[in-house]
């Protein structure tokens, strides 16, 4: 737990929150008081959105020192390549370089490929569908039935890109150390047809849990019945800490490795919320076998990356030191913002919801009384307020407790986060005041 907010002591981060309109006490929510709050806030007239976890402009503005790199005349890596012409499908060694460490990958096992890391997710679904994995009876185009295990809250584009394969998702809770891995071990044990996990292993998406290191081992060590089981590593905000408090995180890569499972793990990063969302790098990491299953088939659908976009990259970034200034420069404009979403929520809802209170990462998970979720987003949107929609953390958009709702500070001004919150905080009293 890398938190001393009083509402996040486990199992509160997951579906289990611990909140229930039941345990309420009506006297702290006055049906008339959140009415006539709400019509005072509907009367202002706002427009408002903390719906996108996505950079602020401000923070894109740190790293337009990019557009003007590799500069005239110099196109070559450091081996003398060529960054303009074609090849070199495993990316540049010196990019690879800077973020071995904080992806936990040896740099001749991590790739640097493509322009963001949800598609190279995509890709080794489709791939694994399409071309047998080392260890794999069979592609998984062929299983009868596939499944991956879906740690809840969770990431709502993880869930759609295997929803949209047929993949059947299976919701395990959050805890405060990560999935609750005793119904983990169970599941990947006893069914075959589960052949991943989806894992956001720090600064969690959206609760900001850093997995414990026994978490780490035991998914590293588990026994499962699919001998093909991947390990989806998104490891998406590895270097994105909003303190100097950084929580270590086990390495899986190495741990699955000394079990004998080296081919459990992929890994997955990117530059997105460090340099540009979308102009970025995505990483690949896994075991020497993966890595040759993975280059055999994404070698017919590219001669190599944007190497002049990884030069500029590496030439910017420098090294690991220059990656930690970088993002001390993220945090200062962006931490002051989950600041004030902690503070107001304290002030406002310290007795009707839980949150988390995240020391990185993009996201805040805010608990609202068990059935009031949807209405909350509704009003909130009726407010001019806009919300992540109810659900989205949830497999197939189903919250079963309807009870949590993410939010996402980064991207709108400190002003419009402040107002935004406390617009929130109404909606949450009325709905809860409503169905009390
Ligand atoms: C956990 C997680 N993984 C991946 C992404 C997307 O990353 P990329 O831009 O590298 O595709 C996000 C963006 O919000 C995220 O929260």
């Amino acid at each position: 737990m890398h938190t001393d907010h009083p509402s996040q002591d486990p199992p509160r981060n997951g579906i289990d929150a611990g909140f229930s309109v039941d345990g309420m006490t009506t006297a702290s929510v006055d049906v008339d008081t959140a009415r006539r709050d709400y019509a005072a806030l509907v009367d202002r007239g706002l427009s408002l959105d903390i719906t996108r976890g996505k950079p602020s402009p401000e923070q894109l503005d740190l790293a337009n020192g990019l557009l003007t790199l590799p500069g005239d005349g110099s196109f070559k890596a450091e081996d003398g390549t060529d960054v303009r012409n074609y090849g070199g499908l495993k990316g540049l060694p010196e990019l690879r370089r800077i973020f071995a460490g904080a992806l936990q990958v040896p740099v001749g096992q991590l790739l640097a490929a493509g322009n963001s890391s949800l598609e190279l997710m995509h890709d080794a679904v489709v791939q694994a569908l399409l071309s047998k994995l080392p260890g794999a009876e069979r592609r998984w185009a062929d299983e009868p039935t596939l499944k991956f295990l879906a740690p809840v809250p969770g990431y709502d584009r993880h869930f759609a890109l295997t929803e949209r394969f047929g993949i059947e998702l299976v919701p395990v809770a959050m805890t405060a150390e990560g999935p609750d891995m005793d119904a983990v071990e169970t599941l990947v044990a006893e069914d075959p047809a589960v052949k991943g996990i989806w894992c956001v292993p720090k600064y969690s998406n959206p609760t900001g849990v850093t997995f414990s290191d026994d978490v780490v081992k035991r998914l590293a060590t588990m026994r499962t019945a699919a001998p093909d089981f991947r390990i989806f590593w998104d490891n998406a905000y590895a270097v994105h800490h909003l303190t100097d408090d950084e929580p270590a995180l086990a390495d899986v890569l190495a741990l699955a490795t000394e079990a004998g499972n080296a081919d459990r793990v992929f890994v997955f990063g990117s530059t997105s919320k460090i340099t540009y969302a979308g102009a970025g790098v995505g990483f690949f990491g896994a075991s020497e076998a993966n890595l040759a299953w993975w280059t055999g088939n994404t070698g017919k659908r590219t001669i190599g990356p944007d190497k002049v976009n990884q030069l500029r990259h590496a030439l910017f970034l420098k090294d690991e030191d220059g990656v930690r200034a970088h993002m001390r420069k993220h945090a200062e404009i962006i931490g002051p913002k989950f600041e004030a979403v902690d503070r107001i929520l304290t002030e406002e809802l310290k007795d009707l919801a839980s949150w988390t209170k995240p020391t990185g990462g993009y996201f805040i998970s805010l608990t609202v009384p068990k059935g009031t979720a949807k209405e909350v987003v509704r009003l909130a949107k009726e407010a001019g307020v806009a919300l992540t929609p109810a659900g989205a953390t949830h497999p197939h958009g189903a919250d079963p407790d309807d009870a949590v709702i993410r939010i996402a500070p980064t991207f709108p001004t400190l002003d419009v986060v402040e107002e935004a919150v406390r617009a929130l905080a109404v909606c949450v009293r009325l709905a809860a005041a409503e169905r009390a």
